[in-house]
């Protein structure tokens, strides 16, 4: 985690830095601080707390110059405070760092560097590396680039880093390996990001450094990329990037998260524009296309991903298999990369990511890729590291998504894996051509009546008055909705810091059923279609022990609102799309129980929203 921003060319560096960092701050907000040259001399600013503090004590000081470099942080080694704030100076004071990674080694790299009378100031393993940059330039009269280079080469870890030395501040040496790292390319200068989002009102150009490589990116001079391990060149490949101002701003929602909710109608409509012809009766999707064999022969689908994607796979699993008959397995990257997983040359895997950033799932995909199996990526951020690490894939095309907690990309992604679903439920002949159609037509209409389930807004916010302070929240639901549960009350937990349990509605009397009595909210998915009956039996448990209930139904039900005290209706549709809609009134319940409690939607506590360590 953790964003990283820098500049160098003619413009004063200062607001770039700050704009870029709070477009960044999604990427992690325990600290931040940033660096500039002057001129004559190195000009710090840091603090604990977020960039609106950062901007605040840099008030005090002046901050000109035209290179520099800024750092959002998600803490790991040393707690966030001021001296673990990042920049990092090094010994010296000549050279400066901003680090978005870890670094694995550093405890004996730091020892060593003790041994040789270096003195460190904080607990951070980046201090610990610009030392031994330090070190390596002294030691050999290096040139900062090499330095860097031959430093890198002792570490083990991740990194996206910005090093610049002040008796040469004319260029910035960056290197990346595990950790996003983009330079956007314009006349005369050059900006540094974690992502696109803090330049592109200044260029639509943008580089996107591979792993393993670093480049120095000065003044006067060609950019030159390099392979951080054997030297060798790569040529440079510029990006044209179609991300645009309007996307990453909050376009008058009190929050990014509301505004994302909001987005869905369009965004999905985004995602299956040109893929899904419904009159036609064809999906077409060229990932899939080019790979319909590798589909096809497939044993067996893996998926694996993180949190909210999980869940999105979770829909898939159940989707694919009654769709396309296709057995699928569903993992969190994070188990499946470290248990030796059997995966077999006939395997699909399909890596699911908003970020396309997140560690566990990138590693993941390399074991999976080490073992024979074809990697198929369902991302959002185009250019990400999982984008370019598989073999093939299909973008979400949510555009960019800066509430910390996941709402379009989770209803995007489902859509992506439904199309494949039915893809390959086409070529399989695993579905009647009626139900084929059927389901490309439900489909298309999604966008629809997700704007009608967006009309639950005042009903959610008029729940989350009653339940805003209860401590635990239950949710249950069954077949489809099962996973629905586990996302809102992942959604709650995250943001109102509400203690929130997901449940297939069966399991409750294994268990939780013990917790429910008159202060228990439970949230219950019961839309018309799919296992009802077994549902309503279940609802009657709850009632039967005083549970409060707040149900999801199809508009028009009466039999679940004769049971239930609370009902928010959503549109029908086919079972299997019916997380589509089930999903908007629990991420508006969550939204607005957070906002009440007076929590920081956006940005919740601990949490950040591109999990690029393990
Ligand atoms: C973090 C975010 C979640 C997200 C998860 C996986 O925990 O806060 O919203 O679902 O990472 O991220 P990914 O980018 O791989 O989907």
């Amino acid at each position: 985690m953790c964003g990283i921003v820098g500049y160098i060319g003619f413009r004063e560096a200062y607001p770039i830095i700050i704009k870029g960092l709070k477009r960044l701050e999604y990427r992690g907000y325990d600290s931040a601080g940033l660096i500039l040259f002057d001129g004559s001399d190195l000009k710090l600013s840091k603090t604990k707390g977020k960039v609106s503090d950062l901007e605040d004590i840099s008030k005090e000081i002046t901050l000109n110059g035209n290179i520099g470099m800024g750092h959002t942080r998600w803490a790991t080694h040393g707690v966030p405070n001021d001296v673990n704030s990042h920049p990092h100076l090094s010994n010296s004071g000549n050279l400066a760092i901003i680090h978005n990674g870890i670094i694995e080694n550093y405890a004996p790299l730091k020892k060593e560097l003790i041994k040789r009378g270096y003195i460190f100031h904080s607990d951070t393993d980046t201090e610990v590396l610009v030392n031994l940059i330090e070190e390596v330039q002294k030691k050999d009269n290096l040139k900062l680039g090499k330095a860097v280079q031959v430093a890198l080469n002792q570490v083990v870890g991740a990194y996206a880093i910005c090093v610049f030395d002040k008796k040469n501040p004319d260029e910035i040496i960056v290197a990346r390996l595990g950790s996003p790292l983009a330079i956007g390319v314009g006349e005369n200068e050059f900006f540094i990001a974690s992502d696109a989002s803090p330049f592109i009102e200044y260029t639509s150009n943008a580089i996107y450094l591979e792993d393993e490589e670093m480049a120095v990116v000065g003044l006067n001079k060609p950019l030159k990329i390099r392979k951080i391990k054997d030297d060798s060149l790569v040529d440079p490949y510029v990006q044209e990037l179609k991300m645009n101002l309007e996307q990453i701003e909050k376009g008058g929602y009190d929050h990014f998260m509301l505004k994302e909710i909001f987005e869905q109608p369009s965004v999905i409509k985004d995602t299956y524009r040109g893929r899904l012809h419904a009159n036609l009766g064809l999906i077409q999707m060229a990932g899939v296309e080019d790979n319909l064999e590798k589909f096809l022969n497939a044993e067996r689908i893996v998926i694996v991903a993180c949190g909210t994607s999980w869940h999105a796979g979770l829909v898939a699993e159940y989707i694919i298999e009654e769709f396309a008959r296709i057995s699928v397995e569903v993992e969190y990257a994070s188990e499946f990369r470290y248990r030796n997983p059997i995966i077999n040359k006939n395997d699909v895997v399909i890596a699911i990511s908003q970020s396309g950033e997140t560690a566990d799932t990138l590693a993941a995909i390399k074991l999976a890729k080490e073992k024979g199996a074809f990697v198929f990526g369902v991302c959002n951020v185009v250019g990400s590291s999982i984008s370019r690490e598989t073999h093939a894939g299909a973008y979400t095309h949510a555009g960019p998504e800066i509430g910390v907690a996941s709402t379009k990309a989770f209803t995007t992604q489902i859509t992506v894996l439904a199309m494949i679903a039915l893809r390959l439920a086409k070529a399989k002949g695993t579905l009647t051509n009626s139900d084929f159609h059927r389901y490309l037509q439900e489909l298309e209409l999604i966008p629809d009546k997700v704007a009608e389930a967006l009309g639950t807004n005042d009903k959610a916010k008029e729940i989350a008055t009653i339940f805003k302070d209860a401590p635990n929240c239950l949710y249950l639901g069954r077949g489809y909705n099962f996973p629905v549960a586990l996302e809102g009350a992942l959604k709650l937990k995250e943001i109102s810091y509400i203690h929130a349990e997901g449940y297939p509605a069966a399991e409750m009397k294994h268990g939780p059923i013990a917790l429910i009595d008159e202060h228990m909210p439970v949230v219950v998915i019961a839309p018309k279609q799919g296992h009802y009956d077994k549902v309503v039996s279940n609802i009657q448990e709850i009632k039967s022990r005083s549970g409060k209930i707040i149900a999801v139904v199809t508009k028009g039900d009466t039999q679940v609102r004769e049971l239930a005290d609370y009902v928010i209706e959503i549109p029908d549709t086919s079972d299997a799309l019916s997380p589509l809609l089930t999903t908007i009134p629990l991420q508006l319940l969550s939204y607005h129980i957070a906002v009440m409690r007076g929590c920081n939607v956006d940005q919740p506590r601990n949490l950040a929203k591109s999990v690029t360590v393990e």
